[in-house]
């Protein structure tokens, strides 16, 4: 070949791989802007998806325009049971290794005939995408606001309980929590690796306006859980909260391994403003809310008290596919893989 024509087959060439990178980033750019259309970032919810043909939902963009959720409380008549006064969002968040922890727990709450209010934070980007895509079925039985976080330290799929990767995503959960309490959302925490056997929501109404927060209790008996906790969206919450984040920060639970964590941590904050009578906790009975040790490894336990369980945490049950196993074991795995 001669060099003239080789020079020129290759000007081609190299047109060719031009025209097609702008492609490539021209559909990427596409895909951004439009697939993945919120995130959360620095500690805001900054956007909402919205979702009229399955809700009426006010975004939790701007605080003042929401203010009115804290003070006008309606009386819900949903899927036949009515529960006077609770308007909530139950908050959950996720990582890659867990989504079908994730939509289990959804089946069940699809089983309870309840219109819940669900926001899911995605701790990972794989995480988002698998999600993004499993949604729609659920979205016809509750409201769903997705958002994605970009977690700098979130890396491995199953990350074990006392390692970085766990820390760095309960050490957020009071950023998150109080994000939604000062925009005056009620606040039902909880983790997804469980199942709803009755609605909850039944518990906490049934006393509504005598506490200012529910929440499980740990392995002990007397610890409070962070897997299941209710907040009413006042000052009580918001400080006690804001007093928990203050705490978790200082002691740099994010990174270091030998802080206290923020399950210990939320026990003193709360020990403290219960003690000087400014936060009214109700602490939920073992029998409706027992931790996976009682449900999964004291097979009388679980007969004995079958019908009084609203909640079955899988907790101390190991990693992800041993805690798949017990939730097999006992009939409370919903999926076909
Ligand atoms: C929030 O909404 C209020 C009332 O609609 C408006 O005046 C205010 O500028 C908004 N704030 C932001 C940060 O968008
Ligand atoms: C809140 O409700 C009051 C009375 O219902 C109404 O006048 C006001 O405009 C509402 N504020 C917002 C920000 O929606
Ligand atoms: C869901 O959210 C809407 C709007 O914030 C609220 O009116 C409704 O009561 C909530 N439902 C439940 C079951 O909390
Ligand atoms: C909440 O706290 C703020 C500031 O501490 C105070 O001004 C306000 O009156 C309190 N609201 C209620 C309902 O207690």
């Amino acid at each position: 070949m001669q060099n003239k024509e080789r020079h020129s087959l290759q000007k081609q060439l190299y047109i060719l791989v031009f025209l097609q990178t702008i492609a490539i980033l021209t559909a990427v750019t596409w895909s951004v802007t439009h697939i993945v259309p919120h995130f959360y970032h620095h500690g805001s919810l900054r956007s909402v998806e919205e979702d009229n043909s399955v809700t009426q939902r006010k975004s939790v963009v701007n605080a003042s325009e929401c203010d009115n959720h804290s003070t006008v409380h309606q009386v819900i008549h949903n899927g036949g049971i009515r529960l006077a006064d609770i308007s909530v969002t139950i908050l959950a968040t996720f990582n890659d290794g867990f989504v079908d922890f994730l939509r289990n727990w959804l089946e069940s709450l699809q089983r309870l005939h309840f219109r819940f209010n669900v926001t899911l934070i995605a701790e990972d980007g794989s995480a988002f995408r698998k999600f993004f895509k499993a949604q729609s079925r659920y979205k016809r039985f509750m409201a769903i606001d997705l958002y994605y976080t970009n977690s700098k330290f979130v890396k491995n799929s199953f990350p074990g309980v006392n390692t970085q990767q766990y820390r760095s995503i309960v050490c957020k959960r009071p950023r998150y929590i109080l994000d939604l309490l000062s925009t005056g959302h009620d606040v039902l925490f909880v983790d997804i690796d469980a199942v709803w056997v009755q609605n909850p929501l039944e518990v906490i109404s049934s006393e509504f306006h005598n506490f200012d927060m529910w929440v499980a209790m740990g392995y002990d008996g007397t610890t409070p859980c962070p897997c299941f906790m209710y907040m009413k969206a006042n000052n009580a919450t918001i400080t006690m909260v804001t007093e928990w984040l203050n705490r978790v920060q200082r002691n740099k639970c994010y990174t270091n391994l030998h802080a206290e964590n923020e399950m210990i941590a939320l026990g003193k904050v709360m020990q403290v403003r219960e003690d000087l009578r400014l936060l009214k906790v109700k602490k939920l009975p073992k029998t409706q809310f027992p931790t996976g040790e009682s449900f999964f490894l004291k097979p009388e336990w679980r007969r004995d008290h079958r019908q009084d369980v609203y909640v079955v945490h899988g907790n101390r049950l190991g990693r992800h596919d041993s805690k798949k196993s017990w939730f097999r074991k006992v009939g409370l795995w919903f999926l076909r893989f």
